[in-house]
């Protein structure tokens, strides 16, 4: 009796660990590695980064919009490059969602470092990788932290216009703090990945028709701030639609933690950004990064590594394109 429990138990801890190992081995993230170009194509990061520098030189903003090209693939059926497949007469991907439409950017530098690239070591990157160090770079030339990016993606052989248009997997402005910690939590980030990685907001521009409704009708906004952002933000919906305002009024393309500055003063420009200081549970991590930039920065480095480990394809899926915009 005794010797026979014994002998299922046994089993039992020999079939657990098997499916651990399987589970394991299943899950494609493990596959990510930061040396995995080390051999097939070393100058990887020197030739994606000469081509960042050069468009950032030309405009800082390129740098906000590269970041934002990474975070917008992740969050759409993971970091496979399908934000960069263009639509065909046959084919409509993700760059005319909602969320998208009229505001993601960087295409061309996306294509110019592909070429590059193709160049030193042809058919050996993915776009989806190249996205990842773009985004680094991107946020190390204006002052951000720096980090190891993981590699090893491969490129989607398809898009989904209706993923991306799907209310709530990418976050609209208009967002709850609910709502934003659950869509985050929803992807294996944590409402302190959350918080980190919505200091991105310290760089780039948002167009009026994602800052008119927090501007004439939200409460905790500081009034004069309110005031100016109106002033290129006419409220009648159509009209300005496309204007810009810089998300971080001080210091628009400068990686630092004035975005949490002003969240204390109320003056976060989308009504999603006020959500972070606004009475509720994520206040507390708000004022900890206004104080100390370092901790930010290293929270933020973090997250973006979590971030570039969504659902990657590894191993036979998916493919190398040849151009980022189009399939092989
Ligand atoms: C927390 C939820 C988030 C919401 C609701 C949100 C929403 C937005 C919106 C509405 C804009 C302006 C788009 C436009 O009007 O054209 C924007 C810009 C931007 N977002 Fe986010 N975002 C979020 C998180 C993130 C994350 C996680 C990142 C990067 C890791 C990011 C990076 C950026 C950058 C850099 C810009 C400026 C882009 C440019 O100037 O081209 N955002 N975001
Ligand atoms: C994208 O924007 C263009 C230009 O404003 C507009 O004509 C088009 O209908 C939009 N596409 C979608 C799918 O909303
Ligand atoms: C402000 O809110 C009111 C009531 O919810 C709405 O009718 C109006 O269209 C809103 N204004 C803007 C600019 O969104
Ligand atoms: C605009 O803001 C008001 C008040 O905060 C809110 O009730 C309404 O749903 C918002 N409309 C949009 C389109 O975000």
């Amino acid at each position: 009796m005794a010797s026979s429990s014994s002998s299922f138990s046994s089993s039992l801890i020999v079939i657990v660990t098997f499916a651990v190992l399987v589970l394991l081995m299943g899950s494609s993230s493990a596959q990510l590695s930061t040396n995995f170009y080390s051999k097939s194509c070393p100058k990887v990061f020197s030739t994606v980064k000469s081509v960042v520098q050069s468009a950032v030189s030309k405009e800082k903003r390129m740098g906000a919009s590269l970041l934002r090209l990474f975070f917008h693939d992740c969050f759409v059926n993971g970091c496979d490059g399908s934000i960069l497949l263009d639509d065909t007469s046959s084919f409509r991907g993700e760059q005319t969602a909602g969320p998208n439409n009229n505001s993601v950017r960087g295409f061309n530098v996306i294509d110019q470092i592909k070429s590059k690239v193709e160049d030193v070591c042809p058919g050996v990157v993915s776009c989806a990788d190249i996205l990842a160090i773009a985004a680094r770079d991107s946020t190390v030339l204006l002052g951000g932290p720096s980090w190891d990016v993981k590699l090893g993606r491969r490129d989607s052989k398809t898009a989904s216009f209706s993923a991306a248009n799907r209310i709530g997997v990418i976050p609209s402005p208009s967002s709850t703090l609910r709502i934003l910690i659950s869509r985050f939590q929803a992807l294996g980030l944590s409402t302190k990945d959350m918080v980190a990685l919505s200091g991105s907001h310290t760089i780039g521009q948002a167009r009026c028709v994602s800052f008119r409704n927090r501007t004439y009708n939200d409460s905790n906004i500081d009034s004069s701030f309110a005031k100016t952002r109106q002033g290129s933000c006419p409220r009648t919906p159509g009209s300005g639609d496309n204007n810009l305002a810089p998300l971080d009024l001080q210091t628009p393309t400068a990686f630092d933690n004035n975005y949490y500055k002003n969240l204390l003063n109320q003056k976060g420009l989308l009504h999603s950004d006020q959500e972070l200081y606004n009475g509720g549970s994520t206040d507390s991590q708000v004022e900890s990064y206004s104080k100390n930039p370092k901790a930010f920065k290293s929270d933020f480095a973090a997250a973006m590594i979590k971030m570039g480990d969504i659902s990657p394809l590894t191993g036979s899926k998916g493919e190398i394109r040849k151009k980022c915009g189009k399939v092989n």
